[in-house]
């Protein structure tokens, strides 16, 4: 069985996914960057699957960071049109297996106005669903989100004797979000890259050098199984 080797009573509660190596695995195919991330559509649908099978409430994946806009027009314009095109084709079948629709980044001019209403009406459309969360890191910055945070404390004019971890917790995009159990990362990189950089103070990261489009459930259950073998200690002994 492909869960063979989960212990059920520890699977992680929120697990985030840094969705990396579209390019590279287009490029080994000789084929342009964009089919590469088009090919990412599959994994990224197996690993929704693979989320549910396992009963993770929380999945949450980086889809366009805000250092994202540094590519190439052509590629930032394919991939605001892909993601588009994704919450329109797979809003519905999202809905039907009880996934709520979140998204995480800002807002600003940059991404289509038609990108963010599709977002609005996914959120809308599967925002009483509970059996899983997924969330889209869109236009995501870690320290654009603390910094956003911290504007706001000091727009509400918080004093700095109660600035504190839960004052700034409760100004991120999403706070009821739970902080992420396990982090896994495609395509042999080591590094953050901007991700949840609060929200991962204490996430059990794993890396694999499988490119994002090749990712499927086996590959997500297989990071489970390494995060079950860490002991987790959170500062204590
Ligand atoms: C991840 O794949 C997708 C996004 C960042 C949008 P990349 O496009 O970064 O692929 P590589 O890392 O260049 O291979
Ligand atoms: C991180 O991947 C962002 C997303 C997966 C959306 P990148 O490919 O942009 O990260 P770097 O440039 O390798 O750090
Ligand atoms: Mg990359």
């Amino acid at each position: 069985m492909e869960l063979d080797g989960i212990d059920p009573s520890r699977i992680p509660a929120h697990v985030a996914c840094v969705m990396d190596g579209n390019g590279r695995w287009a490029s080994k195919r000789g084929l342009p960057r964009t089919e590469g991330h088009a090919a990412g559509e599959e994994a990224l649908f197996d690993t929704v699957e693979g989320a549910l099978d396992l009963g993770t409430k929380w999945l949450t994946v980086y889809a366009f960071s805000t250092e994202n806009w540094r590519r190439p027009p052509d590629e930032v314009r394919y991939l605001m049109g892909f993601n588009e095109s994704i919450l329109v084709r797979r809003r519905d079948e999202l809905n039907e297996r009880g996934v709520r629709m979140r998204f995480a980044g800002r807002r600003d001019w940059r991404v289509p106005k038609r990108l963010l209403r599709q977002m609005d009406e996914a959120a809308a459309l599967t925002e009483k669903n509970r059996r899983m969360t997924f969330t889209i890191a869109f236009n995501y910055g870690g320290r654009s989100e603390i910094v956003d945070a911290v504007k706001r404390l000091v727009a509400e004019g918080v004093k700095p004797d109660k600035v504190d971890e839960k004052a700034i917790r409760s100004r991120l995009y999403l706070p009821d979000m739970p902080d992420p159990d396990l982090m896994v990362r495609t395509s042999g990189e080591f590094r953050i890259s901007n991700f949840l950089l609060w929200e991962l103070a204490y996430s059990e990261l794993v890396f694999t050098d499988v490119l994002w489009p090749d990712f499927r459930r086996e590959h997500l259950f297989e990071a489970v199984r390494e995060y079950q073998r860490r002991d987790r200690r959170f500062g204590a002994i």
